[in-house]
Parts: structure tokens; C-alpha cells; sequence
């Protein structure tokens, strides 16, 4: 852990994506208004969100989703290509991506109060996904047993820390009129529903069959299809698809698959215990 894995405020984060200098880079970037921002703990829809923001943005139209990786179309600013891409020059409404906690956000953030889409899911699911995840990678701590593992989501000793204080810092938030809370339960549920929520929230009203048309793209089969959002251009020496995709399942309540009646129960007595402040 200690070769993989860097200690940030308090959080583990992947060594070899998060140089010190892309730390740096992100402590002193600088918002605009306009920018918009989604933040995730990870495995919690990240990637979908990274697909329909760009189409809410363009209208409906697909060449950047078709063309650009989602790592460059909607960059997470806390890792090492962040600096490369020249944000400075990119055309407003920019987009952007991270997984830092809202406490860890610089200081820019807060004086500029960009919009934030704010992704959760589940969290016996998020770990379910982590758990496969975390199997296939080479920049990350193998997960171990699945035990080992879930002792270790619990107590936030994996990358970006805390579930818990992940949801709480971001739901906690002052200055909540700029942030829209979605969850991956309710883009399951109705995902044309959630394209039209976060649509009114970025002021992009779009029509009715431009929404359904994105929502049909946004389709967990279609995206696994997309070479530039099924992370296909990682090469397989960092991540291993062969043994899980990325786009492993798609599914809300996988975890019941997963966790034995005892870990459910004990995850149930963690997740009451820490939500409750
Ligand atoms: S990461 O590494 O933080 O960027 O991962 P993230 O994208 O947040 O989470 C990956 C999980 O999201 C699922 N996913 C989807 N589900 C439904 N529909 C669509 N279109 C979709 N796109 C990504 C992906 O399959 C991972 O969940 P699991 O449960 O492992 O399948």
C-alpha cells in the first residue's frame, strides 16, 4: 500500500494517477461560473454522468462522445493529465470531473461556486463494484478476500477515503442552490427523468426527443459498446477486462449477489452508526 497508494488530506489516492505536481495543479485552479463540475465517490456513476452531461451540453449531438475518451471529454481535475489539456482554452460551459470530497476542493471552488452534479448510489453496490474493480487494476491494492475488503471500505481505507464522509461533506454543503443530488438508483429507475433534471439544472431545456435520444445512448449496452467510455483504451496491463469489465453489470442491487446475511448486517450497523451526524 505504501508504494500504490499516496496519503492526501487524510485519504489514499492512487499513486501513479495523482503525482504530487497534478495536486498542486488542482489546489490552484481556477473555476469559472459556468463550469460545471461532477463529483463522485467512485463507482457511483461516474463514467454515465461523463456521457449525458456532454450530450445535454451539445443538444444531442454525439461527436464528442463518439471522438474524445471520457478521461478528456469531461477530465477529473486531481489527475496528472489535467494539467496537459489546456482547460484554460476551452470554451464555456468547460466540463470537469472529481472525486475529491468537498473539503478537499480549492480554494477557487468556493469563491466561484461552480454547478456540481453531485452522483451517489448505493453503497453496498458501490462496494460491490469496487470489490470487482479493484481485482482488475494494476495502480490499485488488490482488494484481498472479500472480508479483508469490506473491512477496509468500511473504515475509508481505500481510495478517496470514506464513502460516509464522501456523501456527507458533499450533502452537507453550504451554498446548496448549485448543487443538483442525483442518485444512480433514479437514472436506473427513469434515466430520461434524471437527462431532464440535470438538463433544467445546467438552464439547457432541450426537447423531448432530444432527451429520449440521449437517454437510449446513455443505455448501459450502448455505452459498452462506446470504445470511448468502456476504458477499451486502457491498456490491459493496468486494467484487465478480461476477468471483469468496467462495465461490469449496470444494475441497481447487485450487492444481494455479493454480501453474505452477516456482512449485510454489519453494514447495515456501520452505515446507521456513521450517518448519523
Ligand atoms: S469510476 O471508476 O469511479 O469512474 O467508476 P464509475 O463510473 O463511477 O462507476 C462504474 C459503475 O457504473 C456503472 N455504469 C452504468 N450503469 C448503468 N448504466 C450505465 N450506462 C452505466 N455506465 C456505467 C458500471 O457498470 C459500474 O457499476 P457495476 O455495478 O460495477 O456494473
Amino acid at each position: 500500500e505504501a508504494e500504490l497508494y499516496s496519503l492526501y488530506k487524510g485519504v489514499y489516492l492512487p499513486a501513479a494517477l495523482h503525482p504530487p505536481t497534478s495536486l498542486s495543479f488542482y489546489q490552484h485552479f481556477t473555476f469559472r461560473s459556468d463550469d460545471i463540475l461532477i463529483a463522485t465517490y467512485p463507482k457511483s456513476g461516474t463514467t454515465w454522468t461523463q456521457e449525458i452531461i456532454p450530450l445535454i451540453i451539445s443538444g444531442g449531438d454525439a461527436a464528442s462522445v463518439e471522438t474524445l475518451p471520457n478521461w478528456d471529454r469531461v477530465p477529473w481535475l486531481e489527475e496528472s493529465r489535467a494539467s496537459l489539456l489546456k482547460l484554460e482554452e476551452r470554451p464555456s460551459p468547460r466540463m470537469f470531473t472529481t472525486h475529491f470530497h468537498y473539503n478537499m476542493m480549492p480554494e477557487s471552488f468556493f469563491q466561484v461556486r461552480p454547478k456540481v452534479i453531485y452522483v451517489m448510489r448505493n453503497p453496498k453496490d458501490v462496494f460491490t463494484s469496487a470489490y470487482h474493480y479493484y481485482g482488475i487494476t494494476s495502480f490499485l491494492v488488490k482488494p484481498g478476500s472479500q472480508k479483508e475488503f469490506l473491512h477496509k471500505f468500511l473504515d475509508g481505507k481505500v481510495i478517496f477515503g470514506s464513502w460516509f464522509d464522501h456523501v456527507k461533506g458533499w450533502l452537507n454543503a453550504d451554498y446548496k442552490e448549485n448543487i443538483l443530488y442525483v442518485s444512480y438508483e433514479e437514472m436506473i429507475k427513469d434515466l430520461q427523468g434524471s437527462v431532464s433534471r440535470m438538463a433544467e439544472f445546467l438552464n439547457k431545456p432541450l426537447d423531448v426527443e432530444v432527451m429520449e435520444k440521449i437517454a437510449e445512448r446513455c443505455s448501459f449496452k450502448n455505452m459498452k459498446q462506446n470504445d470511448m467510455s468502456n476504458y477499451s483504451l486502457v491498456p490491459s496491463e493496468f486494467m484487465d477486462q478480461t476477468k471483469s469489465a468496467f462495465l461490469r453489470k449496470g444494475i441497481a442491487g447487485d450487492w444481494k449477489n455479493l454480501l453474505t446475511a452477516e456482512e449485510t448486517e454489519h453494514f447495515d450497523a456501520v452505515y446507521k452508526e456513521k450517518m448519523k451526524a
